[in-house]
């Protein structure tokens, strides 16, 4: 980051005054400072609070990642000043080499309008972006649906994240929403917290206010075990992810929410049933792997049609397709749609595809389908750009 920022700084400097030369510095200086600070203190267990953790330390990331990507105009503009050194060298034109090889003015401004334009709509992510609840109707058909369970309305709502919130507001916001939509079942698919159980305090009211019919299931996601604080070589680490684990049973609990740790539930509408299963995270490659499908499975009705809920999608192509074939369809979120990316009538483009072929709305490989919810929260990055947190409305419909 330094490197990019005093590249960044010496290709634009000949266009600013030395009153703004100041300011960059100071800036650049301070923001670095702060940055290498709350990365120390996040990994000797300090916790500060959510406005300096997360939106601050999230501001400064969008100046430096915007410099970043405007470094591109100036690696070009140094290309093209290789080139012509280069060629004046093999002519002996002296006085251009004397004189150097001056930048080009155009893609000297091309650099800085870049930085304007990512960082204008990255701060814009961070105050509008992240809080522009959408809905999402979506009509899932099922092969042997029961005719009582036809039109059921199923609300998903997925990494809510809410350590990165300042208040419960938006939460609140979103909610109302929900409620309105008069839920038969909502889903909660992980990811309430960002490191530790104890985000969820301050919220719990608000948690508590989310009603449907037929009761509220939930998971955890890869950041509801205390995995990203909690350091194996801790001395307390063991105790400390029991805790966490305790606490986090207690939240989900305390709001209404039936918690599904590899376990399964029954729905029973007019004497029809189907099946309800709820699986602990599992993420391939570097994420952890609590998830036991056979564990979950136990005692399921292999006749009902089977709705899963699995945190990670990447469990979906990994395991339950291969093992569990039976399973109509699973829910996840956990990819956030990136926080970035582009999602029009005509367009749905993210970088997250790259790593998650499943990565946000109904996909479909032979009998079986999963939903992929963009998440509701934000993580890291305290904002989203193009693609907006989503409420997922599923109408229930037979195949
Ligand atoms: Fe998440
Ligand atoms: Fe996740």
């Amino acid at each position: 980051m330094l490197a990019a920022d005093t590249y960044f700084y010496f290709g634009i400097k000949s266009k600013i005054s030395k009153k703004w030369r100041i300011a960059y510095i100071t800036f650049s200086v301070v923001s670095l400072l702060y940055i290498l600070y709350g990365t120390y203190a996040y990994f000797s267990g300090q916790k500060s609070s959510t406005l300096f953790r997360t939106y601050i330390w999230g501001g400064f990331m969008v100046v430096y990642i915007s410099k970043l990507l405007a470094c591109a105009w100036l690696i070009v503009d140094d290309l093209i000043r290789i080139f012509r050194w280069s060629k004046a060298k093999i002519k002996s034109d002296k006085e251009s080499l004397e004189n150097g090889i001056s930048r080009k003015k155009f893609l000297q401004l091309s650099a800085v309008g870049t930085f304007g334009l990512f960082a204008s709509t990255f701060f814009y992510g961070i105050f509008r972006g992240g809080y522009n609840y959408t809905i999402h109707h979506v009509n899932l058909k099922l092969k042997g649906l029961p005719k009582n369970f036809e039109g059921l309305k199923i609300v998903q709502i997925s990494d809510l994240h809410v350590g990165s919130f300042l208040s419960s507001d938006p939460l609140e916001e979103a909610f109302a929403m929900i409620n309105e939509l008069k839920p038969d079942v909502i889903f909660f698919t992980g990811d309430l917290v960002n490191d530790v159980t104890e985000e969820a305090i301050p919220h719990q009211e608000t948690l508590k206010k989310l009603k449907a019919k037929y009761g509220v299931y939930s998971i955890l996601g890869n950041h509801d075990y205390g995995d990203y604080f909690y350091q194996p070589d801790d001395a307390d680490y063991e105790k400390n992810k029991l805790h966490n684990k305790e606490l986090m049973k207690k939240v989900h609990q305390d709001a209404g929410w039936d918690l599904l740790l590899n376990e399964n539930r029954t729905l029973e509408i007019g004497g029809q049933k189907i099946s309800i299963i709820g699986v602990e995270n599992w993420g391939d490659g570097r994420f952890a792997k609590y998830g036991d499908l056979k564990k979950a499975y136990e005692g399921v009705n292999m006749d009902t049609v089977q709705l899963l809920l699995s945190h990670d999608p990447s469990h979906w192509d990994a395991q339950v397709r291969k093992d569990f074939p039976s399973a109509a369809c699973t829910f996840s979120g956990h990819t956030h749609g990136m926080q970035f990316g582009i999602e029009n009538k005509l367009i749905k483009w993210s970088p997250v595809q790259w790593r998650y072929p499943q990565w946000a709305g109904l996909y479909e490989k032979g009998e079986q389908q999963i939903y992929v919810n963009r998440g509701l929260g934000f993580v890291g990055y305290p904002g989203r750009v193009g693609i907006s947190p989503e409420i997922s409305l599923i109408t229930l419909g037979k195949s």
